[in-house]
């Protein structure tokens, strides 16, 4: 899969830009508060429809004005499309594929895998579980068009039920209405359970290869999916803790509450990993998301590196750029000489000053 080209018109600090990427490795420099980070929003944003960093479509509009277009030009399975993407102040994004306009952001997903990696990812081992369930949605979404539609309908659906539970606080003849929420959150939920299981299964030989090879072979990773509730329990627990979830007003069982465990020699790694073994087993996580999207879909990702080398050691730096030889990647820093030194390859190297972009 390939970004060949992207156009932005009104996009954070960007006016207009159009700007073509090679198939190799794209380097963005410039100093801080530059776009570097806005640009793989764009490029995250277009092929997801996720913010890269949770934030708002207002917040990517650029000041004054109302609307702001993504347009980009991708490559998948040989064939080029185009998507357009439109940002209005107060209403859902649209979408649009080779001009046809989509409902669901499904559709889109898996057009063109990105997989991005930013210095939060880095922290993703010692935050709370939402952070390793993003993961999780990010990798399956893209993969897996059934899953992303079942999870779009939970997250639906477990809205509609906290919202009964709150209205029930007023009047409790609706009670019994619950069971109706609860019949359609086993049932997209047991799926997502049931996705991630093996999701989570396949990743993990490949992420204790990876973490082995970063760690000389010293270190054991075991990645263990480790569910709120199992499918065949779901509809009990959820029955058994109604009382517990009309009194917290919100749902306390289902995928929602789902986490990953790590341990590393078998300990947690999130409560007894060193930050270098915290950030290891993240980059381990990632570069198995390269193996297994090609196994999966058969093509490569795009690979989107936000400040994220410097953040390394040596030989991590080393071993991340040997991954990416054959794949295309945006990377940014605000500097050339980390490149200089680790004598990478680059295929084109552009300049991002006070949003304008200058290939060098
Ligand atoms: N909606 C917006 N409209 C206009 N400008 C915006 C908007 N949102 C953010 N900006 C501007 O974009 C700039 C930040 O861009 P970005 O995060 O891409 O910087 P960067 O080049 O990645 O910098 P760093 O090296 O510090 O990470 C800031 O100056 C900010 O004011
Ligand atoms: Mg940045």
């Amino acid at each position: 899969m390939l970004i060949r080209q992207i156009q932005l018109n009104n996009f954070r600090n960007y006016e207009s830009l159009v700007l073509p990427f090679s198939d190799g490795v794209n380097l963005l420099y410039g100093d801080n508060a530059q776009g570097k980070t806005n640009l793989l929003e764009a490029v995250f944003l277009s092929a997801t429809t996720r913010a890269l960093r949770g934030s708002k479509d207002k917040e990517l509009i650029r000041f004054g004005c109302d609307e702001a277009h993504i347009g980009t030009q991708v490559v998948n399975n040989g064939c080029t499309h185009r998507v357009d993407m439109h940002l209005r102040r107060n209403k859902p994004k649209g979408v649009a594929i080779d001009e046809i306009p989509i409902r669901r952001s499904a559709e889109l997903m898996g057009l063109v895998h990105v997989i991005a990696f930013c210095p939060d990812d880095l922290a993703m081992m010692k935050e709370g579980p939402a952070e390793r369930r993003r993961f999780l949605d990010m990798e399956l979404c893209q993969m897996d068009p059934i899953y992303c539609s079942n999870l779009i309908n939970y997250n639906k659906v477990l809205q509609q039920r906290n919202n009964l539970l709150k209205q029930i606080g007023n009047d409790p003849s609706l009670k019994d209405t619950v069971s109706v929420w609860d019949d359609q959150l086993v049932r997209y939920g047991s799926d997502i359970i049931l996705r991630r299981r093996s999701f989570v299964e396949e990743l993990l030989p490949v992420v204790k290869e990876k973490h082995s090879l970063l760690s000389g072979g010293c270190e054991d990773l075991v990645l263990s999916y480790a569910p709120n509730v199992t499918e065949d329990m779901y509809a009990e627990k959820l029955i058994r803790g109604l009382d517990h979830d009309l009194f917290m007003k919100a749902t306390g069982t289902g995928p929602h509450r789902d986490d990953i465990e790590v341990t590393v020699n078998d300990r947690n790694v999130r409560l007894y990993g060193s930050q270098g073994q915290q950030r290891t087993a993240a980059l381990s996580m990632k570069l198995a998301e390269i193996d297994l999207v090609r196994k999966r879909v058969g093509e490569s990702p795009v690979l989107l590196l936000d400040d994220v080398l410097s953040e390394l050691d040596r030989k991590r730096q080393l071993q991340l750029l040997s991954e990416i030889n054959d794949l295309q990647t945006i990377i940014t820093c605000t500097g050339m000489e980390e490149f200089v030194q680790l004598r990478t390859p680059t295929d084109s190297i552009y300049r991002v000053e006070a949003g304008t972009v200058q290939k060098q």
